[in-house]
């Protein structure tokens, strides 16, 4: 069983389609709480700060072009075993190989644009909190 916080993005095509209320309602339905959300963007080397466990993979470039490319919303998200039912709700990274009622069934374009992210340990949701949020952002989380 997962620690009860995760970390997610909407991501750029998921934010340019609308579809931010719409995954946000999902979220919360299925029992995740609010800690923690922005509005941001990324610039090319923040992406690439990001997503640097992935430097040396063929789509690392293409990755960082597609997720500095417009909006994205980071949000520090509450529920027990919140990893892995959140991985779960998103389903695969793929959205052909993700399973009917997933989020990325219904909202993802491609491997790449596939609409939202879901920290996979509890040690990436922290690190890839702290990314976005500041101490004084997360001050009510404990
Ligand atoms: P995510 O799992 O949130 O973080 C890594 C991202 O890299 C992944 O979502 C996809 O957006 C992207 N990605 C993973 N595999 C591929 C691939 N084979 N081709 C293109 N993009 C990929």
């Amino acid at each position: 069983m997962s620690g009860n916080t995760t970390f997610t993005m909407i991501k750029p095509d998921a934010f340019a389609d609308g579809n931010s209320g719409a995954i946000i309602k999902i979220i919360e339905e299925r029992g995740f709480r609010i800690k923690a959300l922005k509005l941001t963007r990324l610039s090319q080397r923040k992406a690439g700060q990001f997503y640097a466990v992935h430097k040396e993979r063929p789509f690392y470039k293409d990755l960082c072009d597609y997720m500095s490319s417009g909006p994205i919303i980071a949000i520090i998200l509450e529920k027990e075993n919140a990893i892995d039912d959140f991985r779960k709700l998103i389903g695969a990274t793929d959205p052909k190989q993700a399973e009917e009622g997933t989020i990325r069934n219904m909202f993802a374009t491609s491997i790449e644009a596939n609409a939202i992210h879901g920290s996979d340990s509890d040690e990436n949701a922290q690190i890839e909190g702290d990314f976005f949020f500041s101490e004084l952002e997360k001050f009510y989380l404990d």
